[in-house]
């Protein structure tokens, strides 16, 4: 397995942290020399507010994309962050949802799209990562047969981990039928505070449970990441010194680290493995 290239940060939960992980991810990632696009496959279009993306100016976008009608080069925005693209979410993604059951390979467009051949994209960007909806439907599904790997945000909360297995049986479902490369890359344990007993259970239970899947660094519970998205801006800009922005700073140093690893014990196996 070579490095993980395109990630979809899911967890069918609400609120649980994706799109603050993935804003803040792939900005600290940019930050670092990495050409990064971040996806918005949530109607909401959350991460593309973040990011500054006015509501006019996000079609062509994701939606457009992942039902063809419009190319990779026509569906991507510059950032104010150099290194970092966006391809933002407009309100018609919601229908996607009811427009691909009846599609062929309807659990294939966006893998179609990404992983075309030539590769446009795989070229392009070193990482990609895909802010995925708070649902397991259709385009969720899209998300999980593209990507190699999958980021989950656990808000360290009372029943974190309840309908996680979910989840877990989505993507195991997804490996065995449409796309064998796939895997949990790591969990991310976010708005914790350490100061509550139950924040300290939740941490706890979640290591135990994921073992080493937990990244070492958490997400603190911080007002700063709140406030940022009203701003336009991830909170890496808006105030990177308070301590959100240094732990997601953290995370994207450990996530780099990850894909070292992986990448070197691929090339380490590759002289036995035959050629495909
Ligand atoms: N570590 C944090 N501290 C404080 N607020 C946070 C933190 N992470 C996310 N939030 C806020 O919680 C809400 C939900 O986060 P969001 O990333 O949008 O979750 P999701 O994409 O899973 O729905 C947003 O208002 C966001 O600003
Ligand atoms: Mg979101």
């Amino acid at each position: 397995m070579a490095a993980p290239q395109i990630f979809a940060i899911a967890n069918q939960k609400g609120g649980v942290g994706k799109t603050t992980t993935a804003i803040n991810l792939a900005t600290a990632l940019a930050a670092v020399g990495e050409k990064v696009l971040l996806i918005d496959l949530d109607p909401q279009g959350n991460a593309s507010t973040g990011l500054g993306v006015g509501r006019n100016e996000r079609s062509p976008g994701s939606y457009e994309f992942l039902l063809g009608l419009n190319p990779l080069g026509e569906c991507v925005r510059s950032s104010q962050i150099p290194g970092l693209e966006v391809m933002p979410a407009s309100v018609q993604l919601a229908g996607a949802e009811i427009e691909l059951i009846d599609m062929d390979d309807r659990e294939h467009r966006l893998d179609q799209a990404l992983n075309s051949p030539g590769g446009e994209a795989r070229q392009r960007w070193n990482i990609i990562l895909i802010d995925c909806p708070p649902s397991l439907g259709l385009v969720t599904l899209n998300a999980l047969v593209s990507v190699d790997a999958v980021l989950v945000p656990l808000q360290a909360e009372f029943l974190a981990l309840e309908g996680i297995g979910a989840l877990g049986n989505t993507i195991e479902r997804v490996k065995k039928r449409l796309n064998p490369k796939l895997h949990i890359a790591g969990v991310v344990l976010t708005m914790v505070d350490r100061r509550m007993t139950l924040s300290q259970q939740v941490e706890a239970d979640v290591r135990g449970h994921y073992g080493e899947l937990v990244f070492g660094t958490t997400i603190p519970r911080n007002v700063r990441i709140a406030e940022a998205p009203s701003h336009g801006m991830p909170v890496l800009i808006y105030d990177n010194a308070c301590a959100g922005s240094q732990a997601y700073i953290l995370l994207a140093s450990e996530f780099i680290r990850r894909r070292r690893t992986i990448a070197e014990k691929a090339e380490q196996k590759a002289p036995h493995e035959p050629a495909s």
